[in-house]
């Protein structure tokens, strides 16, 4: 059977838009921004998406486009006989652990569209919501398996149909809710605390962590460093440019972060809140903005059913790495595949969910099993697959290729030099600096 495409350009802007744009947006970038001090790591995580996200988002999708393969089949088919295929087995693996953890926060978002109908009240006790879900043990199980249900789904049904068509209408919608959510924290009186923690940068409390933490946001946020854009790059026409395309999924994603942390932390502050509160961050702070809006049961309604959908959008990605995997690789059928694939992960993903409830005394450095997960795909896998991406794609695949495959058709874009020395060098020295750096301080100190 020939490899499916995608029909149009927009088609695969949207589709890897819709990988990018997600739970990293506005769950995982609002946590981490708070636990980690504000707007010195906001600061840290625009330059990161910048100087290294952007390139070797481009590198990615070339590497698919070049060998329309699989992550594992993109590293075999340019190097042979090598064992630079374990990087796209490092991404498949990566793609397992987020999922597993990905799909129980889904989960909360689905229960919240559900907990929105019943209202959002002045004077509710937002955190004892949210920490009475997660601390029940069937609801955020029964939960999990739904939203794995509905990815594996999809994923069954098969590209340009499953994907492409799910992500047009919905994300300018809930583009439209955050604004709305923005003018309502903005107005709320003591919002201006939470402009300042979120814009005015205090260097003093950077650590070698800080920087680890917005380097893994950075990769997390772009679906980047474990081949879901080598994969979806494999669905792409020859024809269709690159580097454009690639600056739109960077742009977009960075907006919706930068106004999902101006929806969530001027209402933090004024709300009463604590920024540092962790992986609840989102889900106690936005239901109080809810309530403090008119028909707020009908925006929170929207918001947390929109969230689900961007979530799934983000979620068929990560299924999408594996299954491709074993599809190519093996020869499984689609269906086989995503069904026997997505069953372990939901089974992978019980351990993290228990461990809000029944395992809650197990941590590791000080996390519990969801942080833990999340720490070792994102912090730790990512980074090293974006970091040996780069390396393979200067000097293995040669930045000469590369830039070939970049610029043809050429965009408005244009692939040089610059790319040579970021891709071949300031990339792996910095990532790997960030690596070595973050991953002391967090042990040692
Ligand atoms: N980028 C997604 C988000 O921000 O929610 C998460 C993600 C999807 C990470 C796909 C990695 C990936 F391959």
């Amino acid at each position: 059977m020939a490899r499916e495409q995608w029909t149009s350009n927009l088609g695969f802007i949207l589709a890897a838009a819709g990988s990018a744009v997600g739970l990293g947006n506005i769950w995982r970038f609002s946590y981490v921004v708070g636990t980690e001090g504000g707007a010195a790591f906001v600061l840290i995580y625009l330059v990161t998406i910048f100087l290294i996200g952007y390139p070797l988002l481009t590198t990615e999708i070339a590497l698919g486009r070049k060998t329309q393969k699989n992550p594992v089949g993109a590293f075999k088919a340019l190097a042979p006989n090598s064992p630079w295929w374990l990087v796209g087995a490092m991404g498949v693996l990566a793609g397992f652990v987020i999922l597993s953890f990905y799909s129980i926060v889904a989960g909360w978002s689905l229960a919240y569209v559900f907990k929105a109908l019943g209202g959002f009240n002045a004077g509710d006790d937002f955190t004892g919501m949210f920490v009475g879900h997660i601390t029940s043990v069937w609801p955020p199980i029964i939960w999990h398996a739904v939203f794995m249900a509905l990815t594996i789904g999809i994923i069954a049904s098969g590209v340009v149909n499953g994907i492409q068509r799910a992500t047009k209408i919905l994300m300018p919608v809930l583009f439209l809710l955050l604004i709305v959510l923005v003018v309502r924290g903005l107005t709320l009186e003591g919002a201006g605390a939470g402009v300042a923690f979120f814009l005015t940068p205090n260097l003093g409390d950077v650590t070698g962590e800080t920087f680890l933490r917005a380097v893994g946001q950075s990769f997390f946020t772009l679906s980047l460093g474990m081949g879901a854009l080598i994969t979806y790059g494999s669905y792409l026409k020859r024809e269709d440019n690159i580097s454009d395309s690639a600056g739109w999924v960077v742009g977009l994603d960075t907006g919706v972060a930068i106004i999902a942390g101006f929806a969530i932390f001027p209402a933090v502050f004024a709300l009463g809140f604590d920024p540092a509160s962790g992986a609840g961050l989102a889900f106690m702070t936005l239901p109080a903005v809810f309530a403090a809006m008119p028909a707020g049961t009908i925006f929170g309604f929207m918001f947390f059913l929109l969230l689900s959908v961007a979530a799934l959008t983000s979620a068929i990605s990560l299924l999408e790495v594996v299954v491709a995997w074993v599809v190519d690789e093996k020869g499984w059928t689609r269906k086989q595949a995503a069904l026997t694939i997505g069953g372990i992960i939901f089974l992978t993903g019980l351990p993290p969910t228990l461990g809000m409830s029944l395992w809650s005394n197990v941590t590791f450095l000080g996390m519990d099993i969801l942080d833990t997960y999340d720490f070792f795909a994102s912090d730790i896998l990512l980074p090293l697959g974006g970091l040996l991406t780069a390396i393979f794609a200067a000097h293995v695949w040669k930045t000469k290729n590369a830039v070939e495959e970049i610029n043809s058709p050429k965009g408005t874009i244009v692939f040089g030099n610059w790319y040579t020395i970021l891709v071949g060098y300031i990339i792996p020295i910095s990532v790997a600096v960030v690596m070595v750096w973050g991953l002391y301080t967090k042990l040692f100190s």
